[in-house]
């Protein structure tokens, strides 16, 4: 009797077991297969125009991809995606020269995203935006 529901509990065990890893394995692929749905404001990122500085970068996601708003040293304001179209990395904002650095095999690009040197080759994508009220809608 107590060796039956020994083997009954171990069975509950071993299936909540398996339950799990095969939730564990198959979750994540169905996140990379699945597309993602726009939340809100049809997939617009609103940034207020106060955090962004002369020279300053603001990393943010759009539509799934890392994206970036910088406020150049003479105030013009760009918005870009930040995924360096060599291999997909994602570039990094060097404000001393306002440029763009890719980290992965130091692809460079200046501030309104065209390829300086390095492996890219294609110019960063521009991403179109609005500014009202103090606010940047992008997209
Ligand atoms: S991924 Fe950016 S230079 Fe290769």
């Amino acid at each position: 009797m107590v060796v039956k529901e020994r083997r009954t509990f171990l069975g509950v065990c071993l299936g909540a077991l398996f339950a799990a890893g095969a939730g564990a394995i198959a979750y994540p692929v169905f996140r990379y297969l699945a597309p993602r749905r726009e939340i809100g404001n049809k997939g617009k990122v609103e940034i207020p125009e106060s955090e962004l500085t002369a020279g300053s970068a603001k990393y943010f996601e759009y539509q799934g991809k890392a994206a970036v708003l910088i406020r150049k040293k003479s105030g013009a304001l760009l918005a870009l995606s930040a995924v360096c179209t060599h291999l997909g990395c994602v570039v990094q904002w060097q404000k001393e020269n306002e440029q763009f650095l890719c980290p992965c095999h130091a692809g460079l690009f200046t501030a309104d995203g065209t390829v300086i040197s390095g492996p890219p080759p294609k110019p960063l994508e521009k991403i179109s935006f609005v500014i009202a009220n103090g606010i940047i809608i992008v997209g």
